[in-house]
């Protein structure tokens, strides 16, 4: 079942309701959680871990393996919900795509989406063969020979050479992700590979090193005019500062001059036109000059996207509720910001956090803390939130912000 054009809502709990199920309860699903709730959404949060997030915020919760083919497709069956959202990359993602075709369920933005971005071979293959997209040249590997040749070459083939990026296909924040500068990192980079990925696969992408000014990740919203004809949208550009593969601070926006964010704009439709459906997207982008490398793309929020929930009209969740329901959206900035993130800094349950106020004391400045139930040092936990007249300036206070939040050990 999917929603008519235009969307009628109902009230949650009844037979009116509305039911979307999301596949994915941390801190990004969490506020689309709330989002579709601000709307009378009836909202089913899944997640494989008790207590998560989103859990803690939706009408209905269920702890499964979403990796699981039996068990994610018996409890759609079960809930029978008018959309699935995957929030995250770790879902069986054939099951949903059998689940379109079988039974017309309506997934965003498509099932086809979600399991093309979920292995960095479908969506690079897309972006550079397919669409012809720039993008760091690339190869890809299963084995430790296989990644020696591609690097190092072999009679009558060059190889990508140094400084290069070897990834796991599937993973995300960085896990199993290494810069390898020289042959002596070879062996270290395919061992740590195979640590860090979902699925161990054990097979990788490797990268050319590219040497950008700065990367943005373009939100690029997919969305019903009154029409109902599906318009393409673009935020303000973000920027965004990533240690060990992981974002750790982000901005808007981010000043580009006018012919690489027509180019950035140009490549984000591409890509998204060709993933098709209604909802947000993170197209991320490196940018030297006019110069502009597709890298990969999110078919939901992004993590950097959280500085939106202080710089725009309608935050990144917001974009995504709507546009996911078929409503009209509005992308435009209403003022520049930035985020930085709150890590864990202990391995402990139940932490508490000092100096919030001493942080929200800071004028312009916002927190989010997720309720994650259990800490790890680098776990992300929270994240400060400032608005300034500027980014830089907004930067500056976001990072005092997030210093000022003390994790510490629960009573
Ligand atoms: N080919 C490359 N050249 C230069 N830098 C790169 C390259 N690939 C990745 N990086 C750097 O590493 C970061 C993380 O890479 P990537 O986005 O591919 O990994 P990820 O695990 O999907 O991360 P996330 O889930 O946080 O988006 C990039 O944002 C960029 O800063
Ligand atoms: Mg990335």
């Amino acid at each position: 079942m999917s929603l008519a054009h235009p969307p009628v809502l109902g009230t949650p709990l009844s037979a009116s309701a509305v039911k979307v199920m999301l596949l994915g309860c941390g801190e990004l699903g969490k506020e689309v959680i709330i989002a579709l709730q601000r709307l009378g959404v009836e909202v089913i949060g899944v997640d494989r871990y008790p207590d998560a997030p989103g859990h803690q915020v939706a009408h209905r919760h269920h702890v499964i393996d979403m990796t699981d083919p039996a068990a994610l497709r018996a409890l759609i069956e079960r809930e029978k919900p008018d959309l699935v959202v995957p929030e995250i990359e770790a879902i069986a993602t054939p099951t949903l795509m059998a689940l379109e075709r079988e039974a017309g369920l309506a997934v965003i933005p498509t099932a086809r989406a979600a399991w093309l971005t979920m292995n960095r071979e479908g969506i690079r293959r897309l972006a550079a063969e397919e669409l012809g997209l720039p993008t760091s040249p690339y190869r890809f590997a299963d084995s430790l020979a296989e990644l020696r040749a591609a690097i190092e070459g072999t009679t009558g083939e060059p190889g990508l050479g140094y400084p290069c990026v070897v990834k796991p296909v599937m993973s995300s924040s960085g896990k199993g992700q290494s810069r390898v500068d020289d042959a002596a990192g070879i062996d270290a980079a395919w061992a740590y590979a195979a640590t860090g990925g979902r699925v161990d696969s054990g097979r990788v992408i490797v990268e050319g090193f590219i040497r950008f000014e700065y990367e943005i990740t373009l939100l690029t919203v997919r969305a019903r005019d009154a029409d109902g004809r599906i318009r393409t949208h673009f935020c303000e550009p973000i920027g965004h500062r990533q240690v060990a593969g992981d974002y750790v601070e982000s901005w808007q926006p981010q000043a580009m001059p006018p012919a690489a964010l027509a180019r950035a704009r140009e490549i984000a439709a591409r890509v998204t036109d060709s993933l098709g459906g209604c909802g947000l997207f993170g197209v991320e982008l490196f940018v030297a000059g006019d110069q502009v490398w597709f890298s990969e793309v999110s078919p939901r929020p992004h993590d950097t996207g959280m500085v939106t929930m202080c710089t725009q009209h309608q935050s990144e969740f917001e974009l995504h509720a709507r546009a996911i329901l078929g409503l009209p959206v509005d992308v435009s900035l209403r003022c520049p910001g930035a985020s930085a993130v709150i890590y864990g800094g202990l391995d402990a349950r139940g932490i508490a956090f000092e100096g919030v106020a001493h942080a929200l004391a800071l004028p312009g400045t916002d927190i989010r803390l997720f309720g994650k139930p259990e800490s790890f040092q680098k776990r992300r936990m929270g994240v400060a939130l400032a608005r300034a007249d500027d980014a830089d300036s907004a930067r500056g206070v976001a990072r005092e912000a997030a210093s000022r939040v003390r994790p510490v050990a629960g009573r």
